[in-house]
């Protein structure tokens, strides 16, 4: 396999591997009493692996919960939805925000200064904000492919330091106005005072408990309080305040070393970070990108940075109280005395799920400029018996300074023996109930390999399939109604899995059926009717374990009684990834990323056109409400 095919936590494990097997004995007994315990994790039960057709005629039904009819799994390169709903592209990988960039072309593929100015790359998590009649969009760019951004280059490798310094432009975030044309349809306006770019050479605040630590200290920045740029930006947040939240994921694949034997500290080998970097060679233009003379700049990433999207002057700050690893979204609510409860996910095999829990509280009217500085990072311990509990990393609890806590906050949750998780991807609140879900992704190591720390991942709670390929929703409700309460109960709301090829566990729980099999859930979010939407960056090969499930996908859950419904395929080799609504909640955006990853696809624009991410567009034909 190529190393532009590895995926980021593969491709970690070949430069830098973890831990070797332990505890086999225990693994292989847990195996075999899964199918014992499955039935009672399970909300909806796992008593039939029969191929289901229970979601397609229940589909047929006008007027249910859904209000569309679930589309069929397929391989094609473009967008399929039910019918009487359409999409249009909204904002593709290269287009410029401003009038004085030139329009992408897919011969050059634009240059380091004109990308530094248009729509980033592999769009993710995104939101929509609306004040005083204007609507922003916030989006992440998380990532770029080597084989699509320099393809036209010989053996897709950069030629030079401008074509490292496009990549660099094509990550961080894109801030634009948008509105609706003459015909309705939604359109980037171009120079818009509130349209920005934020890139990883943007300057930003770091704020709360690790500022100014002399872990954050660097050459260029000996106070320790201002960090460049951010970059992997994967999922989101937004705050009932109105600002939007970035959360950096894979930061360690953009440090590496002029000496590629270059021995990193233990500290770092944890987060993945190595001599060797993932092929972006930032390095080679940004020296601070150079763990052997910067070894503190990396503790400088992997945090949550707050933006106001309605101020391009404004600096973003990066929340260290939020913690360091990881960061899939933000997930925000208010707790019942008003303190905000922050959930978030640390994806990697193994890692942890964490929540962080104000000290202030939040202000309707007021100033909630510093609520994400201080309170309590707490990491989920989840028991066998359908209960669990939010451990608190501090002082006290974890050996280490508060500040250390939020640095090294994968050690600290380590300490405290937190559950060991099938990748943490987006967590979704519901508005209607006091309950939160996790998109679980897969892990093919449960069970068989421990985390980068050393801790098990014996199979059992929720996450209870050795070598998991499939992924799992798994979700808790918090005790006395109140997400900032010590404990919860937890269940499972769906098992992914495959029910033509396997009839034991791996065939999925027993709302997967033929017609609307996925695997490796990851973007969710409600709708404020309570539907959960959920999105898939799975294999798409449809064939072996795989087969019949043709793209990734976007499909929609009710929680209430566990029916899962397609509502959405992706083009070919894409991940579905990020999801607002407008104002109004006749339109709802959806992020394609990566369409053509390994060069099949020319989506959107067809013909022998190059594969672009972005965010489209989707309403109903009769202009009715979606979500
Ligand atoms: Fe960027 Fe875990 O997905
Ligand atoms: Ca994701
Ligand atoms: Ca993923």
């Amino acid at each position: 396999m190529s190393r532009e095919d590895l995926s980021f936590d593969d491709h970690d494990e070949v430069i830098n591997p973890g831990p070797e097997t332990t505890g086999f004995d225990e693994i292989v007994e847990r195996a075999l009493s899964r199918r014992g315990f499955l039935g009672g994790v399970m909300s909806f039960g796992l008593g039939s692996f029969l191929i289901g057709t229970t979601s397609m005629s229940r589909a047929a039904l006008a007027g249910d919960r859904f209000g569309f009819a679930q589309v069929a799994a397929n391989s094609a390169d473009t967008i399929t939805l039910p019918e009487g709903f359409d999409w249009a592209p909204l904002v593709l990988w290269g287009d410029p925000l401003w009038s004085d960039v030139h329009a992408f072309d897919d011969a050059s593929r634009g240059t380091a200064a004109s990308q530094a100015r248009a729509f980033g790359d592999n769009n993710d998590g995104m939101s929509f904000f609306t004040r005083g009649g204007r609507s922003v969009m916030a989006v992440n760019n998380e990532y770029t492919n080597r084989r699509i951004l320099w393809g036209n280059r010989p053996g897709a490798e950069p030629a030079g330091a401008e074509d490292v310094e496009k990549g660099m432009m094509a990550h961080g975030v894109s801030i634009f106005e948008v509105a609706r044309d003459a015909g309705g349809a939604w359109q980037v306006v171009k120079d818009s005072a509130f349209n920005r770019r934020i890139t990883p050479r943007t300057e930003m605040q770091l704020t709360g408990p690790a500022a100014g630590h002399a872990l954050m200290k660097t050459q260029a920045d000996p106070t320790g309080t201002r960090a460049l740029g951010t970059w992997n930006n994967c999922g989101n947040g937004e705050t009932p305040w109105g600002t939007y939240l970035t959360c950096e994921e894979n930061f360690n694949g953009y440090f590496s070393a002029e000496d590629e034997t270059h021995e990193v500290s233990a500290e770092l080998k944890r987060y993945g970070v190595s001599a060797r970097d993932w092929g972006y060679g930032w390095a080679s233009v940004d020296g601070r990108f150079d763990v052997s003379k910067h070894p503190n700049e990396p503790n400088r990433a992997g945090y949550v940075v707050e933006i106001d999207p309605f101020d391009p002057t404004s600096m973003p700050k990066k929340r260290t109280a939020l913690g360091r690893f990881k960061h899939e979204n933000a997930a925000v609510v208010i707790a019942p005395d008003g303190r905000a409860v922050v959930y978030l996910g640390d994806d990697e095999r193994g890692e942890f799920l964490y929540r962080f829990v104000s000290r202030g509280v939040y202000s309707a009217t007021g100033d909630n400029g510093d609520l994400l500085d201080s309170g309590t990072l707490y990491v989920a311990r989840f028991r066998d018996d359908l209960t669990g509990e939010w451990l608190a990393l501090t002082p006290e609890t974890t050996g280490m300074s508060e500040a250390e806590i939020c640095i090294h906050t994968r050690q600290a949750a380590s300490k405290v023996g937190a559950t060991t998780m099938d990748r943490p991807e987006w967590v979704a609140v519901n508005p209607g109930k006091v309950e939160a879900y996790v998109a679980l992704t897969n892990n093919k190591h449960r069970g068989t390999k421990p985390n980068r720390g050393g801790d098990a991942t014996p199979a059992g709670g929720p996450n209870p399939r050795v070598e998991n390929h499939y992924g799992q929703i798994a979700r808790w409700i918090p005790d006395d109604e109140d997400h900032a309460a010590p404990g919860f109960e937890w269940n499972l709301f769906a098992l992914a899995g495959n029910p033509a090829v396997h009839d034991d566990a791996y065939g999925g729980s027993d709302n997967i059926n033929a017609g609307n099999m996925f695997n490796a859930p990851d973007g969710m979010a409600f709708d404020q009717t309570g539907l959960l939407w959920i999105q898939t960056d799975g294999k798409y090969s449809n064939q072996g374990d795989f087969a019949g499930m043709g793209n990734n996908q976007m499909l929609c859950g009710d929680t209430a009684t566990g029916e899962i419904r397609r509502f959405m395929v992706g083009p070919r080799e894409c991940e579905v990834t990020g999801l607002c609504w407008s104002a109004d909640r006749r339109t709802m955006f959806v992020g394609i990323q990566h369409p053509g990853e390994k060069g099949d696809s020319h989506f959107p624009q067809g013909g022998d056109s190059l594969p672009r991410s972005g965010v489209f567009a989707i309403r109903r034909r009769d202009g009715g409400v979606i979500g």
